[in-house]
């Protein structure tokens, strides 16, 4: 059975567009409820960490140079079949490939730069908020 939770980040680049709360309205309207939520800038170390799985792909280094290049929004959202709905409200990784009306086609600029993060599977969904949050952090 699908879980009912998934991980997202709201990227370096859609913070800086001021693109946070049309993103985390798109989210709402989508019937997510944010379980957790954090504005923070990670290190380019934490980002290595974070995409640890990416860490032979040629992209890896402007990744993580790019996810710690400015602050980003962290959340754990709630909802049934909640890992494969984000990802086509978020669309596809390349915004020139995403449909219309996904968060990416409409906010991202590039395949690095493209607006948010989702997990692909509950089992990252589940290692991802916990890289990010503690039981405490979880309303
Ligand atoms: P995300 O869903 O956060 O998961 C891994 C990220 O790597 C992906 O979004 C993209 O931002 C990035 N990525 C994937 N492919 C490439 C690529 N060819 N060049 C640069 N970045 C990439």
């Amino acid at each position: 059975m699908a879980g009912n939770k998934t991980f997202t980040m709201i990227k370096p680049d859609a913070v800086e567009m001021n693109n946070i709360g049309p993103i985390l309205a798109m989210i709402n309207n989508a019937g997510y409820k944010v379980e957790a939520l954090k504005y923070m800038k990670l290190t380019k170390e934490q980002a290595g960490l974070f995409y640890a799985v990416h860490k032979e792909r040629p992209f890896f280094g402007e990744l993580t140079e790019y996810m710690s290049g400015g602050p980003i929004v962290a959340a754990i959202l709630v909802k049934e079949n909640a890992v494969a709905d984000y990802r086509k409200l978020i669309g596809a990784t390349d915004p020139s490939k995403a449909e219309d009306g996904t968060i990416r086609k409409i906010f991202a600029k590039s395949i690095a730069a493209n607006a948010v993060h989702g997990s692909d599977s509950d089992e990252n969904a589940e290692i991802e908020s916990n890289f990010f949050f503690s039981q405490l952090e979880r309303f």
